[in-house]
């Protein structure tokens, strides 16, 4: 079998390429796919190498399947390429993640929507932890969520990891003072992330409508404040829900305990940023508090944006796809 990487040198193709030789696909081909700047590269793979080619119009000869980890404008031009070579597409950009007839898949959640689909999209890495996390408390209703979302640097991509590194580490030598450190560009928490349209940031857009395409809630049930701050990995999201059903701790704690892809600590166990590396292949839930007379929980969910949040999600996509 032959599979396509596309952006093997980004920071989600990377970790995919880790992925891949513990996989259903050990033995399959893989061609390594990036711009025409890494061209001829080498990068490790499983005990050896792959050799990078320039993604181009005929790239897809021969590929049965189709990992897209690339920007927005590039997989609207090169995906229609890849299905039309006869590939099977998981692409990770927002290209198509809303588009009508394209399942957007989050494996664990809702395996049903893929159908015989040749193109599925992977969420957002913020939509992703969020929907593993409350997918559970689905069954007792969602009247209305609210999420304020923690999101590392490497979310934005490998160029965002390193201007971090170089900004925060002028900003520590040139300025040893913490105040003058607080106010460095690098080192600030900002609750902007991605264009500003209307009164929401397209980030929190993507979470909601995402969010509302992958459970069937209804977006206008979902309010989300997403926020950038100064770590490389492991995007957090604060979550408040109020449901519909009479609930209490046991039955919250016992739903979101029989969900397989979650890690749900024990109360007074905190999540950090650092328990998302921990637990890469699941969401790691705490802070967990219920008000049975409000009908309220507050819960506190942390997920490996690179891991689960992008690239073990679409391989988990891929697997199914292939059956
Ligand atoms: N980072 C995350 O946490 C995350 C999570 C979920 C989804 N995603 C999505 O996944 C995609 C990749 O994200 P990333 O963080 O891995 O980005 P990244 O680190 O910036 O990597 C971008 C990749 O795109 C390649 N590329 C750039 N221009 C190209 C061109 N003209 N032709 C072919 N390849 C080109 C780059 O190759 P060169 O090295 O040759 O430039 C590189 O391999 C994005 O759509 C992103 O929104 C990211």
């Amino acid at each position: 079998m032959r599979i396509a990487v596309v952006g093997a040198t980004g920071l989600v193709g990377e970790v995919l390429l880790g992925l891949l030789p513990e996989s259903r696909f050990a033995d399959a081909e893989i061609v390594a796919l990036a711009s025409a700047d890494s061209a001829g590269k080498r990068i490790p793979y499983a005990n050896g190498e792959l050799t990078v080619s320039e993604l181009v119009s005929d790239s897809f000869a021969g590929v049965e399947l189709a990992f897209f980890a690339i920007g927005d404008e590039l997989s609207e031009r090169f995906v229609p390429q890849a299905l039309d070579a006869g590939a099977q597409v998981v692409d990770k950009s927002n290209a198509f993640r809303l588009s009508e007839g394209v399942p957007l898949m989050v494996p664990g959640v809702n395996d049903d929507a893929l159908g015989d689909a040749k193109l599925a999209a992977n969420p957002n890495c913020t939509t992703i932890g969020f929907v593993h996390a409350i997918a559970p408390l689905m069954r007792f209703g969602i009247e209305e969520v609210v999420a304020a979302t923690y999101q590392a640097i490497s979310g934005a991509g490998r160029d965002a990891v390193s201007g971090f590194w170089e900004q925060a580490a002028q900003a520590l030598q040139d300025e040893p003072d913490a105040y003058s450190i607080a106010a460095a560009d690098a080192l600030r928490t900002v609750p902007a992330v991605d264009d500003l349209v209307g009164d929401e940031h397209k980030e929190e857009t993507k979470l909601r409508l995402e969010s509302a395409k992958i459970l069937g809630l209804e977006a206008e049930r979902i309010f989300a404040t997403a926020v950038r701050v100064p770590v490389l990995v492991g995007h957090c999201v604060a979550v408040h829900l109020r449901l519909c059903d009479e609930i209490d701790e046991a039955k919250v704690r016992d739903a979101l305990g029989e969900s397989p892809t979650l890690q749900v600590l024990p109360t007074g166990e905190t999540p950090t940023s650092a328990d998302a590396v921990k637990h890469r292949d699941r969401v790691v839930v705490g802070r967990i508090r219920v008000r049975p007379q409000q009908r309220t929980v507050d819960l506190f969910a942390v997920a490996d944006n690179l891991h689960i949040g992008a690239a073990l999600n679409g391989l988990r996509i891929g697997e199914m796809m292939c059956g």
